[in-house]
């Protein structure tokens, strides 16, 4: 089955054409970094407008770089949810209308369940049930994956995700938009002890984050830094950074694998591409005997080949969508 597949929920434009859930035909991506970073964060309205001027370009260039017509289509799946609002409805809206001009179904994809199936691109093997943390710029939650459209949120962030964690952390060290390739390279010259950063439980659910501490104290060092004067280990502290949010990533996901008896874990999405995050999640898993999941760099950002995966099992489930589907800023896994 052929699915020509959509993301734009932030400041991804993105079409592929995949097969059958597991083979990328073509994966096309066009980052808006550039538009966004002179303002040090993604600018909601240029996101959209961005979107709306590229989209049908870019896949005009995905159906032809896959070697397929677009007759040979067999469904649209799209990134429906959560996201920005106008640049959600930007795909949303192009979706259903290719849909609607090739007749054929339409695939709404929730865009943390597109992070997870990135893994079913990179490892052919992997199959529910799993255990994954799923960690981007918008979304921080650890997830136990029954099957491929059976899944229960274990614990989340309970206010910042991981992502803008590092984002707005880099912002005030100084470093380009977005933050976390920059902090992860500073990090590697830095110790990662030069800094004692919060590493703070949150209420009942042992399974629950948050960041909005850790980020208000790295923000406070450097202010504190900048207005007396004294210097700043801003190498030490992206390297006390990335230890901290890695400890409490890999705490949490190895005392839920252990609790549920878990012996294959994935990692997903944007931050996943932490080298300290990954190199620890390394020796967690092998400590504990199990198998680690974790896509290449370029399947851990937003891309559109991991919503054509999880579609595929969407449409396999039933799950599509007619022409009132919608667009949501928020939504439950
Ligand atoms: O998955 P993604 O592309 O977009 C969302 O769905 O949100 O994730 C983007 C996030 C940004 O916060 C970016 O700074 C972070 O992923 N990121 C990293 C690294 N590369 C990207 N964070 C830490 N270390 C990295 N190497």
């Amino acid at each position: 089955m052929l699915i020509l597949s959509v993301e734009s929920t932030c400041d991804e434009t993105a079409v592929a054409v995949t097969e059958n859930g597991r083979r990328v035909l073509t994966d096309q991506i066009f980052s808006q970094a550039d538009l966004h970073a002179v303002y040090g964060g993604v600018v909601p309205e240029i996101a959209s407008r961005s979107h709306v001027e590229v989209i049908s370009r870019l896949a005009d260039r995905a159906v032809e770089t896959a070697g397929v017509g677009k007759h040979d289509l067999d469904a649209i799946a799209v990134s429906y949810a959560p996201g920005l609002i106008g640049a959600v409805l930007v795909g949303v809206n192009f979706a259903k209308s290719a849909a609607m001009a090739l007749d054929i179904p339409l695939i709404p994809v929730h865009h943390v369940r597109g992070h997870i199936a990135a893994n079913y691109l990179a490892f052919p093997e992997l199959e529910p049930p799993f255990l994954c943390l799923a960690i981007s710029g918008g979304n921080t939650m650890l997830v136990d994956v029954r099957d491929y459209t059976d899944m229960r949120v274990l614990g989340r962030t309970r206010d910042d995700a991981a992502g803008e964690c590092f984002d707005k952390s880099a912002r005030v060290l100084g470093l380009p938009y977005p933050g976390g390739a920059p902090i992860d390279a500073l990090a590697r010259t830095g110790r990662d002890d030069a800094y004692v950063l919060p590493r703070p439980a949150v209420g009942e659910n042992p399974y629950d984050m948050s960041f909005s501490g850790l980020k208000t104290a790295v923000i406070n060092l450097a202010h504190h830094a900048e207005q007396t004067g004294e210097p700043l280990d801003a190498p030490g502290l992206a390297a006390s950074l990335c230890r901290a949010i890695s400890e409490m990533l890999v705490s949490r996901t190895m005392a839920a694998a252990a609790e549920l008896g878990y012996k294959k874990i994935a990692v997903a999405g944007g931050v996943a591409a932490n080298s300290r995050i990954r190199a620890d999640f390394q020796k967690a898993a092998e400590a504990a005997g199990a198998a680690l999941y974790i896509p290449p760099l370029r399947l851990c950002g937003d891309n559109a080949a991991m919503i054509g995966s999880q579609g595929y099992y969407e449409y396999l489930a039933g799950h599509t969508a007619g022409t009132d589907l919608n667009a949501y800023a928020t939504m439950e896994l």
